[in-house]
C-alpha cells in the first residue's frame, strides 16, 4: 500500500485521504476559528477568560500534527465556551512522568487533563492525584472499548481514565529486502530473526540487522520484559510475588544481550529509545526493528523516512524457541483528569470529544495508533489504511500489562537500570535478576508497610 505523505513544509496536508482541512471542514469546524479567538496560550488550571474556559491538556510530542489538529476543531467547536491549549512534555515517560510527579506534589500544576500512559494511574490515582471518573464514564460506556484498556484504568473499584489509543511492541522489517534474500516468512524465533538479518545485510549492504529500544529508561523495560516473556519468564506473579530470578529470565536476557554480541544491533543501543531507532530505521540502515505502531505513520513523509510504507511490513516478536508464546508490552495513551482542575465538567467534555470514535478514527489514520474502541477494528476504511490496525489485533491479543502497582515507578527504576547493565555488558543476566529479585522484593514489602 502506498501513502501520501501526511505534511508538507507548511503544515499543509497532502494526500487523498480524509485529511486535516477536509476533515475540519466535514465536521462543521473552521480552521481560522481558533486563531481568530485571540485566546493566550498559557493558563489552564480551568482558568477562565474573557468568558471562555481555558483549559491547558498535556502530551508528550506527536510528529503527525494530528493531535493539534484535533484540538483546534474542538477550540473552534468550543468557541466562547471552552479553549484547549496544548503542553508539549517530553517524549520519554519516564521524563515525563516525573514532570507530572513533582508538580502534582508541589501543588502548582496548571494542567487540567493529561495525555498520559497506562502506567500511571495506580500512582496518581493512589496520591489522590486524578479524579475518579465512574459517575461521567458509567460501566456501560466502558463495553466499547477494548477491554485490557479499560482494566488498566481501574483502580480499587475506580476508573481513572479513559482509554484513546493503545500500544504493543511490534517487528517492523524490510519486506523488499526479505524477499530479495529468498524468504518467504518474517522470522518466528530470535534466532530466525539473527539468521535472516545477516543475510538480508549481506545481500544489501544495509548496516544493522537489528534496533530496538535499550536505553536506561521506560522503554528499555517493555523491551527487556518482551524478551522475557517470550523466553516463558514473567516478573511479577499475580501483582505481588517477584519470580524474575529464573532460568527462563535469564535466556531472555541473554537472547537481548546476544543481538549486540553477535553482531545484529549496534552496541548504541543501549542508549537508543523509540525515536533514534525509527530514524535508523526509516532511513534504510537497519532490516528489522522493534517499534510502537505509531512510527509507521512516519514513513508516509520524506522529511522523516528515505524509505517508503510498502517496503515495510509488521508483524508479532519472534519467540525464544518454537511453541512458546509471542507477547508484547501493553501500552497506550489515556485521558486522565487533574482531581483539581477548577472545571471538571469541561476538561470532561474534551476527554469526551477526544475519545469519542470519529476523533479516535482520524488519530488512528494520521497517527497510525490503535484505537482503544473495539468498533474501529471493522471499519474497512481505516483498517485499510492503517495496517498496524489490521495487525494489531493480533498483537493485542498478545499484550501483556506491567506489574499494576501503585509503586510501578520505583520498581521501574529499578527494573530499567539492571536491564541496561546486562545489555550492555556491565552485569552478567544472572547478576542483574539476582539483584533485580531483592530490590523489587524490597519495593513490595515497604509499600505495603506504608500502606498497612
Ligand atoms: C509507548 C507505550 C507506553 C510505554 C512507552 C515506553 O509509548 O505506549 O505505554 O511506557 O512506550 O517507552
Amino acid at each position: 500500500m502506498n501513502r501520501e505523505p501526511l505534511w508538507d513544509e507548511r503544515g499543509a496536508v497532502m494526500g487523498k485521504r480524509i485529511d486535516r482541512r477536509e476533515f475540519l471542514k466535514l465536521s462543521g469546524a473552521g480552521l481560522a476559528g481558533a486563531a481568530l479567538l485571540g485566546v493566550t496560550g498559557c493558563g489552564g488550571g480551568g482558568g477562565n477568560v474573557g468568558g471562555a474556559t481555558e483549559l491547558t491538556f498535556s502530551f508528550f510530542p506527536d510528529r503527525t500534527g494530528s493531535v493539534q489538529a484535533l484540538i483546534d476543531q474542538f477550540n473552534s467547536e468550543n468557541e466562547g465556551e471552552i479553549q484547549v491549549t496544548l503542553r508539549e512534555m517530553p517524549a520519554d515517560s519516564g521524563q515525563h512522568f516525573d514532570q507530572l510527579n513533582t508538580e502534582f506534589q508541589s501543588g502548582e500544576i496548571n494542567i487540567d487533563v493529561i495525555g498520559g500512559d497506562v502506567i500511571w494511574p495506580a500512582q496518581f490515582a493512589a496520591n489522590g492525584y486524578i479524579a475518579d471518573l465512574s459517575d461521567r464514564f458509567p460501566e456501560d460506556e466502558r463495553g466499547a472499548f477494548l477491554p485490557a484498556t479499560i482494566e488498566a484504568m481501574t483502580y480499587q473499584g475506580g476508573i481513572y481514565g479513559v482509554p484513546w489509543y493503545t500500544d504493543a511492541g511490534m517487528l517492523y522489517y524490510r519486506s523488499d529486502l526479505l524477499e530479495e534474500a529468498g524468504f518467504t516468512q518474517p522470522p518466528r524465533t530470535w534466532d530466525e530473526l539473527k539468521e535472516q538479518a545477516r543475510a538480508m545485510q549481506e545481500r544489501s549492504g544495509t548496516q544493522y540487522g537489528f534496533v530496538f529500544q535499550g536505553a536506561d529508561y521506560e522503554g528499555g523495560v517493555v523491551n527487556a520484559l518482551e524478551y522475557i516473556w517470550t523466553s516463558g519468564g514473567d516478573v511479577l506473579e499475580g501483582n505481588q510475588e517477584v519470580v524474575v530470578d529464573s532460568p527462563e529470565a535469564q535466556r531472555g536476557l541473554e537472547i537481548e544481550r546476544s543481538m549486540i554480541d553477535d553482531g545484529i544491533a549496534p552496541a548504541g543501543i543501549t542508549q537508543y529509545k523509540e525515536q533514534e531507532v525509527a530514524t535508523i530505521f526509516l532511513g534504510g540502515d537497519a532490516v528489522f526493528m522493534r517499534n510502537v505502531p505509531r512510527m509507521y505513520a512516519l514513513a508516509s513523509d520524506p522529511n522523516e523516512s528515505s524509505i517508503s510504507p510498502d517496503q515495510i511490513r509488521i508483524t508479532s516478536l519472534p519467540v525464544a524457541e518454537e511453541g512458546l508464546q509471542s507477547y508484547s508490552s501493553l501500552g497506550g495513551w489515556n485521558f486522565f483528569m487533574n482531581a483539581n482542575t477548577e472545571d471538571p465538567d469541561a476538561a470532561y467534555e474534551f476527554i469526551r470529544f477526544m475519545s469519542a470514535p470519529e476523533q479516535q478514527k482520524y488519530r488512528a489514520i494520521e497517527g497510525s495508533v490503535l484505537p482503544a474502541r473495539q468498533e474501529l477494528y471493522e471499519d474497512e476504511e481505516l483498517l485499510q489504511q492503517v495496517p498496524v490496525a489490521e495487525l494489531g489485533q493480533e498483537a493485542i491479543q498478545n499484550t501483556r500489562p506491567r506489574p499494576v502497582s501503585p509503586f510501578y515507578s520505583d520498581m521501574s527504576l529499578r527494573m530499567a537500570e539492571q536491564f541496561n547493565a546486562s545489555l550492555n555488558g556491565e552485569v552478567s543476566p544472572d547478576e542483574a535478576l539476582s539483584t533485580l529479585q531483592e530490590e523489587l522484593e524490597e519495593i513490595i514489602e515497604q509499600g505495603s508497610q506504608q500502606s498497612a
